[in-house]
Protein backbone atom coordinates (compact mmCIF):
# COMPACT_ATOMS: atom_id res chain seq x y z
CA UNK A 1 0.00 0.00 0.00
CA UNK A 2 1.61 3.34 -1.39
CA UNK A 3 1.43 5.58 2.24
CA UNK A 4 1.44 9.48 1.61
CA UNK A 5 3.35 10.63 4.77
CA UNK A 6 7.26 9.93 4.12
CA UNK A 7 7.85 13.05 5.76
CA UNK A 8 10.94 13.92 7.53
CA UNK A 9 11.33 16.03 10.97
CA UNK A 10 11.72 19.18 9.11
CA UNK A 11 8.27 18.76 7.20
CA UNK A 12 10.00 17.88 3.67
CA UNK A 13 7.93 15.07 1.97
CA UNK A 14 10.72 12.20 0.46
CA UNK A 15 9.85 11.35 -3.13
CA UNK A 16 13.53 10.57 -4.41
CA UNK A 17 15.96 7.79 -4.17
CA UNK A 18 19.28 7.54 -5.62
CA UNK A 19 20.72 3.99 -5.14
CA UNK A 20 24.64 3.75 -6.20
CA UNK A 21 25.07 0.34 -7.26
CA UNK A 22 29.10 0.68 -7.25
CA UNK A 23 31.81 2.30 -5.96
CA UNK A 24 33.93 1.28 -8.26
CA UNK A 25 34.42 3.72 -11.30
CA UNK A 26 36.64 3.72 -14.56
CA UNK A 27 37.75 7.57 -14.19
CA UNK A 28 39.47 9.16 -11.31
CA UNK A 29 37.68 12.62 -11.27
CA UNK A 30 39.92 15.16 -8.96
CA UNK A 31 36.89 16.59 -7.13
CA UNK A 32 35.38 13.22 -6.93
CA UNK A 33 38.16 10.82 -6.04
CA UNK A 34 40.99 11.20 -3.02
CA UNK A 35 44.89 10.87 -4.21
CA UNK A 36 45.34 8.23 -2.86
CA UNK A 37 42.43 6.21 -3.29
CA UNK A 38 39.62 5.03 -0.96
CA UNK A 39 38.84 1.30 0.41
CA UNK A 40 35.92 -0.11 -1.90
CA UNK A 41 33.30 -1.95 -0.30
CA UNK A 42 34.29 -5.87 -0.05
CA UNK A 43 32.09 -7.73 -2.79
CA UNK A 44 29.89 -9.84 0.05
CA UNK A 45 28.54 -6.29 2.00
CA UNK A 46 27.61 -4.95 -1.65
CA UNK A 47 23.66 -5.51 -2.05
CA UNK A 48 22.67 -7.59 -5.26
CA UNK A 49 20.40 -6.76 -7.32
CA UNK A 50 17.51 -8.69 -6.02
CA UNK A 51 18.24 -6.88 -2.39
CA UNK A 52 18.27 -3.59 -4.41
CA UNK A 53 14.70 -4.56 -5.86
CA UNK A 54 13.34 -5.54 -1.97
CA UNK A 55 14.30 -2.48 -0.83
CA UNK A 56 12.91 -0.18 -3.79
CA UNK A 57 9.87 -2.22 -3.07
CA UNK A 58 9.77 -0.43 0.22
CA UNK A 59 10.59 2.79 -0.12
CA UNK A 60 8.25 2.93 -3.27
CA UNK A 61 5.98 2.01 -1.00
CA UNK A 62 6.48 5.06 1.55
CA UNK A 63 5.82 7.41 -1.35
CA UNK A 64 9.40 7.47 -3.29
CA UNK A 65 8.06 7.50 -6.85
CA UNK A 66 11.41 8.57 -8.57
CA UNK A 67 14.58 6.58 -8.52
CA UNK A 68 18.13 7.41 -10.26
CA UNK A 69 20.85 4.69 -10.27
CA UNK A 70 24.33 6.15 -9.42
CA UNK A 71 27.80 4.92 -8.79
CA UNK A 72 31.15 4.98 -8.62
CA UNK A 73 30.02 4.43 -12.29
CA UNK A 74 26.73 2.32 -12.87
CA UNK A 75 27.73 1.00 -16.34
CA UNK A 76 30.34 -0.55 -14.90
CA UNK A 77 28.31 -3.29 -12.76
CA UNK A 78 27.70 -6.34 -14.63
CA UNK A 79 24.36 -6.59 -16.44
CA UNK A 80 22.84 -2.68 -15.13
CA UNK A 81 19.96 -3.09 -17.29
CA UNK A 82 18.74 -6.40 -16.12
CA UNK A 83 17.94 -4.21 -13.02
CA UNK A 84 16.44 -1.22 -15.11
CA UNK A 85 14.13 -3.62 -16.44
CA UNK A 86 13.29 -4.99 -12.97
CA UNK A 87 12.84 -1.72 -11.64
CA UNK A 88 11.05 -0.27 -14.45
CA UNK A 89 8.51 -2.79 -13.41
CA UNK A 90 7.43 -1.55 -9.97
CA UNK A 91 3.81 0.33 -9.95
CA UNK A 92 4.80 3.41 -8.61
CA UNK A 93 7.63 4.41 -9.68
CA UNK A 94 7.20 6.96 -12.31
CA UNK A 95 11.11 8.26 -12.86
CA UNK A 96 13.76 6.18 -13.28
CA UNK A 97 17.15 7.77 -14.39
CA UNK A 98 21.06 6.91 -14.53
CA UNK A 99 24.06 9.18 -13.92
CA UNK A 100 26.69 7.29 -15.92
CA UNK A 101 30.53 8.98 -17.32
CA UNK A 102 29.13 8.14 -20.56
CA UNK A 103 32.18 5.51 -21.15
CA UNK A 104 30.13 2.45 -21.79
CA UNK A 105 26.96 3.69 -22.92
CA UNK A 106 27.22 3.74 -26.58
CA UNK A 107 27.34 -0.04 -26.07
CA UNK A 108 24.84 -0.06 -23.84
CA UNK A 109 22.26 2.94 -24.57
CA UNK A 110 20.01 0.45 -26.66
CA UNK A 111 19.64 -2.27 -24.19
CA UNK A 112 19.20 0.10 -20.78
CA UNK A 113 16.16 2.18 -23.34
CA UNK A 114 14.56 -1.50 -23.99
CA UNK A 115 14.95 -2.44 -20.41
CA UNK A 116 12.94 0.65 -19.23
CA UNK A 117 15.35 3.41 -19.09
CA UNK A 118 13.94 6.88 -20.25
CA UNK A 119 16.68 9.57 -18.72
CA UNK A 120 20.51 9.37 -18.60
CA UNK A 121 22.65 12.18 -17.15
CA UNK A 122 26.00 12.42 -18.48
CA UNK A 123 29.50 13.67 -17.21
CA UNK A 124 31.68 15.78 -19.05
CA UNK A 125 33.64 18.65 -17.81
CA UNK A 126 35.68 19.42 -20.51
CA UNK A 127 36.47 19.13 -24.64
CA UNK A 128 39.63 18.85 -24.64
CA UNK A 129 41.79 15.82 -24.19
CA UNK A 130 44.58 17.14 -22.27
CA UNK A 131 42.11 18.66 -19.44
CA UNK A 132 40.38 15.60 -19.57
CA UNK A 133 43.26 13.63 -18.43
CA UNK A 134 43.94 16.40 -16.09
CA UNK A 135 40.61 16.05 -14.60
CA UNK A 136 39.25 12.47 -14.91
CA UNK A 137 42.94 10.40 -14.91
CA UNK A 138 42.73 9.72 -18.82
CA UNK A 139 41.79 10.69 -22.26
CA UNK A 140 38.44 8.99 -23.03
CA UNK A 141 36.49 12.54 -24.18
CA UNK A 142 36.00 11.20 -27.53
CA UNK A 143 33.77 7.53 -26.20
CA UNK A 144 32.24 9.70 -24.39
CA UNK A 145 30.79 12.32 -26.72
CA UNK A 146 30.15 9.12 -28.80
CA UNK A 147 28.21 8.10 -25.68
CA UNK A 148 26.17 11.27 -25.60
CA UNK A 149 25.03 10.88 -29.46
CA UNK A 150 24.19 7.55 -29.24
CA UNK A 151 21.85 8.47 -26.21
CA UNK A 152 20.31 10.90 -28.16
CA UNK A 153 19.98 8.57 -31.12
CA UNK A 154 18.56 5.80 -28.97
CA UNK A 155 15.63 8.11 -27.79
CA UNK A 156 16.72 9.28 -24.06
CA UNK A 157 15.15 12.17 -23.17
CA UNK A 158 15.77 14.42 -21.65
CA UNK A 159 19.51 13.75 -21.82
CA UNK A 160 21.14 15.84 -19.28
CA UNK A 161 25.01 16.69 -19.46
CA UNK A 162 27.18 17.47 -16.22
CA UNK A 163 29.94 19.89 -16.48
CA UNK A 164 31.74 20.97 -12.95
CA UNK A 165 33.41 24.10 -13.88
CA UNK A 166 36.71 24.64 -12.04
CA UNK A 167 38.62 28.25 -12.10
CA UNK A 168 41.78 27.64 -14.24
CA UNK A 169 41.01 24.48 -15.27
CA UNK A 170 37.70 24.57 -17.61
CA UNK A 171 36.91 28.11 -16.82
CA UNK A 172 37.55 28.56 -20.87
CA UNK A 173 35.47 26.85 -21.64
CA UNK A 174 32.30 28.14 -21.24
CA UNK A 175 31.38 29.10 -24.57
CA UNK A 176 32.46 25.56 -25.81
CA UNK A 177 29.28 23.94 -23.51
CA UNK A 178 26.63 26.74 -24.17
CA UNK A 179 27.90 25.95 -27.74
CA UNK A 180 27.04 22.14 -27.67
CA UNK A 181 23.57 23.05 -25.95
CA UNK A 182 22.75 25.17 -28.96
CA UNK A 183 23.58 22.13 -31.35
CA UNK A 184 22.69 19.41 -29.40
CA UNK A 185 19.00 18.35 -28.26
CA UNK A 186 20.58 18.25 -24.36
CA UNK A 187 20.54 20.30 -21.17
CA UNK A 188 24.07 21.31 -20.30
CA UNK A 189 24.17 21.78 -16.40
CA UNK A 190 26.97 23.93 -14.59
CA UNK A 191 27.04 22.24 -11.86
CA UNK A 192 29.29 24.27 -8.46
CA UNK A 193 32.16 22.41 -7.91
CA UNK A 194 31.18 20.72 -3.79
CA UNK A 195 33.79 20.56 -1.22
CA UNK A 196 33.73 16.35 -0.86
CA UNK A 197 37.25 16.09 -0.07
CA UNK A 198 39.97 17.70 2.04
CA UNK A 199 42.69 16.84 -0.71
CA UNK A 200 41.37 18.94 -3.49
CA UNK A 201 38.05 20.38 -3.52
CA UNK A 202 38.54 21.73 -0.20
CA UNK A 203 41.03 24.48 -1.65
CA UNK A 204 38.94 27.13 -2.45
CA UNK A 205 41.07 28.30 -5.03
CA UNK A 206 38.71 26.38 -7.49
CA UNK A 207 35.31 27.36 -6.73
CA UNK A 208 33.70 29.26 -9.63
CA UNK A 209 29.98 30.54 -8.55
CA UNK A 210 27.32 29.96 -11.34
CA UNK A 211 26.22 33.52 -11.11
CA UNK A 212 30.36 34.31 -12.92
CA UNK A 213 29.40 31.33 -15.41
CA UNK A 214 25.92 33.21 -16.20
CA UNK A 215 27.97 36.20 -16.69
CA UNK A 216 30.14 34.98 -18.45
CA UNK A 217 27.53 33.79 -20.88
CA UNK A 218 25.58 36.85 -20.97
CA UNK A 219 28.70 38.84 -22.88
CA UNK A 220 27.76 36.87 -25.85
CA UNK A 221 24.33 34.51 -25.64
CA UNK A 222 20.99 35.76 -24.43
CA UNK A 223 19.38 32.93 -21.95
CA UNK A 224 15.30 32.52 -21.80
CA UNK A 225 14.54 31.21 -18.33
CA UNK A 226 12.09 27.78 -18.64
CA UNK A 227 9.25 27.42 -15.86
CA UNK A 228 11.01 25.76 -13.02
CA UNK A 229 9.65 22.46 -12.67
CA UNK A 230 8.91 21.09 -9.11
CA UNK A 231 11.41 18.74 -7.26
CA UNK A 232 14.08 20.19 -9.92
CA UNK A 233 17.36 21.39 -8.56
CA UNK A 234 18.58 22.86 -12.05
CA UNK A 235 17.82 26.51 -12.71
CA UNK A 236 16.74 26.05 -16.66
CA UNK A 237 17.06 28.42 -19.64
CA UNK A 238 16.86 28.14 -23.43
CA UNK A 239 19.58 30.15 -25.17
CA UNK A 240 17.47 32.57 -27.82
CA UNK A 241 19.37 30.22 -31.40
CA UNK A 242 19.90 26.02 -30.74
CA UNK A 243 17.73 23.26 -29.90
CA UNK A 244 19.07 22.60 -26.35
CA UNK A 245 19.60 24.02 -22.89
CA UNK A 246 21.16 25.34 -20.03
CA UNK A 247 20.77 24.71 -16.30
CA UNK A 248 22.82 26.14 -13.09
CA UNK A 249 22.96 23.56 -10.11
CA UNK A 250 24.45 26.14 -7.58
CA UNK A 251 24.39 23.86 -4.51
CA UNK A 252 26.92 25.70 -2.36
CA UNK A 253 26.11 29.66 -3.39
CA UNK A 254 22.19 29.52 -3.66
CA UNK A 255 21.40 25.74 -1.53
CA UNK A 256 18.41 24.11 -1.85
CA UNK A 257 17.98 22.12 0.81
CA UNK A 258 14.96 23.68 2.50
CA UNK A 259 13.13 22.15 -0.45
CA UNK A 260 15.72 18.70 -0.52
CA UNK A 261 13.46 15.63 -1.40
CA UNK A 262 15.64 12.94 -1.67
CA UNK A 263 18.09 9.90 0.28
CA UNK A 264 20.77 7.99 -0.70
CA UNK A 265 21.40 3.82 -0.89
CA UNK A 266 24.67 3.36 -1.01
CA UNK A 267 26.21 0.62 -2.21
CA UNK A 268 26.52 -1.48 1.01
CA UNK A 269 22.52 -0.88 1.98
CA UNK A 270 23.47 2.45 4.31
CA UNK A 271 21.23 4.45 3.67
CA UNK A 272 22.54 8.42 3.95
CA UNK A 273 20.27 10.75 4.68
CA UNK A 274 22.41 14.28 3.19
CA UNK A 275 25.16 14.01 0.66
CA UNK A 276 27.29 15.68 2.88
CA UNK A 277 26.15 14.86 6.58
CA UNK A 278 27.28 12.01 9.01
CA UNK A 279 23.90 11.16 9.17
CA UNK A 280 23.28 7.50 7.73
CA UNK A 281 21.59 4.09 8.77
CA UNK A 282 22.29 0.59 8.22
CA UNK A 283 19.35 -1.27 6.02
CA UNK A 284 21.51 -4.16 5.04
CA UNK A 285 21.32 -5.80 8.60
CA UNK A 286 17.93 -6.08 8.78
CA UNK A 287 17.08 -7.02 5.12
CA UNK A 288 19.17 -9.81 5.71
CA UNK A 289 18.18 -10.55 8.76
CA UNK A 290 15.04 -11.51 7.67
CA UNK A 291 12.84 -8.38 8.59
CA UNK A 292 9.97 -8.32 6.78
CA UNK A 293 8.79 -5.52 4.00
CA UNK A 294 6.35 -4.15 6.58
CA UNK A 295 9.47 -3.58 9.49
CA UNK A 296 11.16 -2.60 6.88
CA UNK A 297 9.27 0.05 5.62
CA UNK A 298 8.82 1.37 9.46
CA UNK A 299 12.67 1.62 9.91
CA UNK A 300 13.42 3.47 7.01
CA UNK A 301 10.02 5.74 7.80
CA UNK A 302 12.14 5.87 11.25
CA UNK A 303 15.58 6.95 9.68
CA UNK A 304 14.24 9.39 7.64
CA UNK A 305 13.51 11.80 10.53
CA UNK A 306 17.56 11.44 10.55
CA UNK A 307 17.79 13.78 7.56
CA UNK A 308 19.70 17.26 8.68
CA UNK A 309 18.12 20.14 8.12
CA UNK A 310 21.01 21.14 5.43
CA UNK A 311 24.53 20.78 4.51
CA UNK A 312 27.46 22.87 6.19
CA UNK A 313 30.14 22.60 4.10
CA UNK A 314 33.34 23.30 5.79
CA UNK A 315 36.30 21.74 3.29
CA UNK A 316 37.71 20.18 6.71
CA UNK A 317 39.32 16.73 6.63
CA UNK A 318 36.12 15.15 8.45
CA UNK A 319 34.24 16.37 5.00
CA UNK A 320 36.84 13.62 3.29
CA UNK A 321 34.69 10.76 5.69
CA UNK A 322 31.91 11.49 5.06
CA UNK A 323 31.20 12.18 1.13
CA UNK A 324 33.00 10.48 -0.73
CA UNK A 325 31.35 10.93 -4.24
CA UNK A 326 32.55 7.81 -5.19
CA UNK A 327 30.24 6.17 -2.59
CA UNK A 328 27.40 8.12 -2.67
CA UNK A 329 27.00 8.95 -6.71
CA UNK A 330 27.22 12.77 -6.28
N1 LIG B 1 31.38 18.78 -6.86
C1 LIG B 1 30.40 18.92 -7.78
N2 LIG B 1 29.87 17.87 -8.47
C2 LIG B 1 30.39 16.67 -8.23
N3 LIG B 1 30.09 15.48 -8.74
C3 LIG B 1 30.89 14.55 -8.20
N4 LIG B 1 31.73 15.12 -7.30
C4 LIG B 1 31.43 16.46 -7.31
C5 LIG B 1 31.93 17.59 -6.61
N5 LIG B 1 32.90 17.48 -5.69
C6 LIG B 1 29.06 15.31 -9.74
C7 LIG B 1 29.59 15.61 -11.12
C8 LIG B 1 29.73 14.30 -11.74
C9 LIG B 1 28.63 13.52 -11.07
C10 LIG B 1 28.82 12.05 -11.09
O1 LIG B 1 28.63 13.98 -9.74
O2 LIG B 1 28.60 16.28 -11.84
O3 LIG B 1 29.55 14.45 -13.11
FE1 LIG C 1 33.89 8.24 -11.61
FE2 LIG C 1 31.84 9.93 -11.63
FE3 LIG C 1 33.61 10.00 -9.62
FE4 LIG C 1 34.33 10.80 -12.04
S1 LIG C 1 32.75 11.75 -10.74
S2 LIG C 1 35.51 9.44 -10.68
S3 LIG C 1 33.20 9.45 -13.34
S4 LIG C 1 32.21 8.35 -10.08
Amino acid sequence: MIQDDFVDSFGRGISYLRISVTDRCNLRCCYCIPPGGFPFTCRTDILSYEEILRLSECFVDLGIDKIRLTGGEPLARRNLSSLVNALSQIPGIKDLSLSTNGIFLADQAEDLFEAGLKRINISLDTFSSAKFRQIAGWDVHHRVVTGIEKAIQVGFHPVKINAVIMKEINDDEIESFVAFAMEHPVEVRFIELMPTHNSFVAKKKYFVSNDWVKNEIAKWAVLLPEPRLPGDVSEVYRPAHGVGKIGFISSISHPFCSECNRIRLRVDGTLKLCLHGEETFDLRTPLRGGKSKAELVQLIREAAQLKPKGHQFTGSVEDEAVAYMCQVGG
